[in-house]
């Protein structure tokens, strides 16, 4: 009866776990999708827990504590250290599937050899080796992002590394074949923490020729070998609920990193060996390149003449905290009846949504909200393309420099509007360190300073003027 029921409570579970992404895909239903998460995972846990095999209660309130003590501050960081802990979250991901294996196969060394098939070995070897990997991989992730003084930020490169971490992954698998088909000889229980170090060994590897930059990209990866060792662990305990949710969690995240290189124009292997993110030299700063800026009063004319506006945020808006002033500029526009419009870049800011959550924190409708592919083919009708702290993904170099490291990439056709106004603090290049030529264009004046600073001049200028037209 008791068996019954909880395989109901998995279905059901694994029912929300599919509808919590479905509901993820559009900021309307994305809360709704957390709510279909936290619910599956609470079914998940009490039907486990009660089943009558669970005896050590007291362990368990235990661990839901030290979750909550850590989950809670967690929960609390600010937007823009979401990607370190996200990586965090995958950290522990990987620690709790490492030490479910760890524990398991000991306890199945002191119950006997009937207890360690060649099936759950091969399962409880997957989890242990990619559950540690991600845990290292994850906390060195985190620590490039949160720019921790000792975990260098630049990638760290030296002759021979690919063949190094193979050969070293190699041997760890080796060693694991060697205890799969020998579990219970009187060296295996030595052997297995051999391996466990190994694989934590192999996470820092895997990391360190990777750049800080790079890491949004890493993460999602890390989450899908997360997702992937709780599958192993769900094969070998027996749970089918863990491999639906392991599975789930390990293909959304390749999804992800496949979709975050493909608008990037990187391949996967590029961003894993690549060492991408090392200072690259900036092109093309020559004589001819001149900018012209301009004033906020001189801008605030411009815009207030123009029928359709298109604002385009990147970095900037976010390093700026420009997102209210951003409004607050949407609010003055809108009231002389211009139409505005944000166009979406997919991989503007540092991680994937970053722009929407910050446009939707200054409650800006989503309908205004563009993707790159249906605002570009309106670009050459936009009276003004209005650049906010936004560089790479603006950069016409990708469409037309064939020695550029963005070249492919897709942009955002800022450079086809009738005119630019462009806000960055300095002359300095965006992520890639490449110049922009969008910005010494005909039709681009810059309007040099902080972000929301220069937004919240315009706000001054246009609700300062007599408006109306
Ligand atoms: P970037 O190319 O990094 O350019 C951001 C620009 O914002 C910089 O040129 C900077 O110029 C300016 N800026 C910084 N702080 C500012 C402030 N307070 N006020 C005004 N401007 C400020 O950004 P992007 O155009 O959004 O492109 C994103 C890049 O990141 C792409 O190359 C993408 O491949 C990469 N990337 C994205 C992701 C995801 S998932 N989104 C993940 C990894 C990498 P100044 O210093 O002169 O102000």
């Amino acid at each position: 009866m008791i068996v019954g029921v909880t395989q109901l409570a998995y279905l059901v579970a694994s029912a929300l776990f599919i509808f919590a992404l479905h509901w993820m895909n559009t900021p309307p239903t994305a809360r709704k999708g957390v709510y279909a998460g936290v619910a599956a995972t609470t079914i998940a846990v009490i039907f486990t827990w009660a089943q009558p095999t669970v005896t050590h209660h007291v362990w368990i309130v235990l661990a839901i504590l030290a979750g909550f003590v850590v989950g809670v501050p967690l929960s609390r960081v600010p937007l823009t250290a979401v990607p370190q802990r996200t990586a965090l979250s995958h950290a522990f991901g990987g620690a709790a599937a490492g030490l479910v294996g760890t524990a398991e196969y000991y306890l199945g060394v002191s119950e006997g050899p009937e207890h360690l098939t060649t099936f759950r070995m091969v399962a409880l070897i997957a989890e242990i080796l990619l559950g540690y990997l991600t845990l290292t991989g994850s906390l060195m992730a985190a620590g490039k992002l949160q720019e921790v003084t000792w975990v260098p930020q630049r990638p760290v490169t030296y002759p021979g590394q690919n063949v190094t971490n193979l050969s070293l992954f190699g041997l760890a698998l080796a060693l694991a074949a060697a205890i799969t088909l020998h579990p219970t000889a009187p060296w295996a229980p030595l052997l297995f923490p051999v391996i466990i170090g190994l694989a934590l060994l192999f996470g820092v590897l895997l990391i360190i020729p990777i750049g800080g930059a790079d890491m949004p990209t890493v993460i999602a990866i890390l989450n899908s070998y997360a997702g992937l060792s709780a599958v192993a662990m769900g094969f070998a305990l027996d749970n089918k609920l863990l491999i639906t949710a392991g599975a789930l969690d390990g293909s959304s995240g390749l999804i992800l990193a496949i979709i975050m290189c493909k608008a990037m124009n990187r391949s996967f292997t590029n961003v894993l060996f690549g060492a991408f993110g090392q200072v690259q030299q900036a092109k093309g700063a020559g004589a001819e390149n001149v900018y012209k800026s301009e004033t906020p009063e001189g801008a605030a004319q411009v815009l207030e003449q123009a029928s359709l506006v298109v604002l385009i945020p990147g970095y900037g808006m976010a390093v700026a905290q420009a997102q209210h002033k951003v409004r607050e500029l949407y609010d003055q526009l809108k009231k002389r009846g211009i139409t505005v419009k944000f166009a979406i870049h997919p991989v503007a800011g540092r991680m994937p949504g970053h722009m929407n959550v910050l446009l939707a924190e200054a409650d800006i409708p989503y309908t205004d909200l563009v993707e790159m592919d249906e605002i570009n083919p309106d670009m050459p009708q936009v009276d003004v393309a209005l650049v906010v702290g936004a560089n790479d993904v603006v950069n016409p170099a990708a469409r037309t420099d064939k020695s550029s490291p963005i070249y492919g990439m897709p942009i955002i056709d800022a450079d086809k509007a009738r005119a630019v106004f462009a806000i960055k603090r300095s002359k300095n290049p965006g992520f890639a360190g490449i110049d922009n030529e969008l910005y010494f264009s005909d039709r681009t004046w810059m309007l040099f300073g902080d972000a929301k600073s220069v937004i919240g001049e315009l706000v001054k200028q246009l609700a300062g003027g007599s408006g109306m037209h």
